[in-house]
């Protein structure tokens, strides 16, 4: 009886530290390939201009224009989505950035992309992002000058 009880206490001290480093070890391994995940087109003027009109009618409600300013849909969200003019997205590697958007956020209100947009159509507006602050003038005029009434009344 007490090498029965023995048992059950080993088993369940053992089992969860195995759990835990496997989960750890999985997401450690999930982590290094997200990072790895590069955009499948160079990034020149033509694809970001179409980064830019896709990120537009993606993503801009949310994550607002040039001006840094949440649209009034934004500003009713919990939690807060990050503005990308003024809040420093690209911080993350593009790898990341594109999975963020294709899975989504969970209790959020960043959607998943992966069954609703291509993933090139996905990657374009995320290499948008990722050089959202250093565009070729040509990209950076279109950008700086789309209304805000695309995003407000
Ligand atoms: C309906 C609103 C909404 C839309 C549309 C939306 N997002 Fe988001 N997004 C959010 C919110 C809110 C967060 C912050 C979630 C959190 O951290 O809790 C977020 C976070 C992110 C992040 C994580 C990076 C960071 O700095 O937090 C990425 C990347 C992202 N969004 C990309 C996109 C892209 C690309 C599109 C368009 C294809 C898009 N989002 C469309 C609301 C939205």
């Amino acid at each position: 009886m007490r090498g029965f009880l023995l048992g059950v206490v080993a088993v369940l001290t053992i089992v969860p530290i195995v759990v835990g480093i496997w989960l750890g070890l999985m997401s450690v391994t999930t982590e290094r390939q997200v990072q790895n995940l590069k955009a499948p087109f160079p990034v020149n003027e033509d694809t970001l201009l179409e980064g830019m009109r896709l990120y537009v009618g993606n993503c801009s409600l949310c994550h607002g224009l040039a001006d840094g300013q949440p649209s009034p849909m934004a500003q009713g969200f919990y939690s807060k989505a990050p503005q990308v003019a003024a809040d420093e997205m690209e911080q993350y590697p593009e790898g990341m950035l594109y999975w963020w958007a294709e899975h989504g956020i969970r209790f959020s209100p960043m959607p998943a992309f992966q069954n609703t947009i291509p993933s090139q159509v996905v990657w374009k507006t995320v290499m948008f992002i990722k050089s959202v602050h250093h565009l070729p003038p040509a990209v950076d005029a279109a950008w700086k000058a789309i209304p805000r009434s695309v995003v407000t009344w």
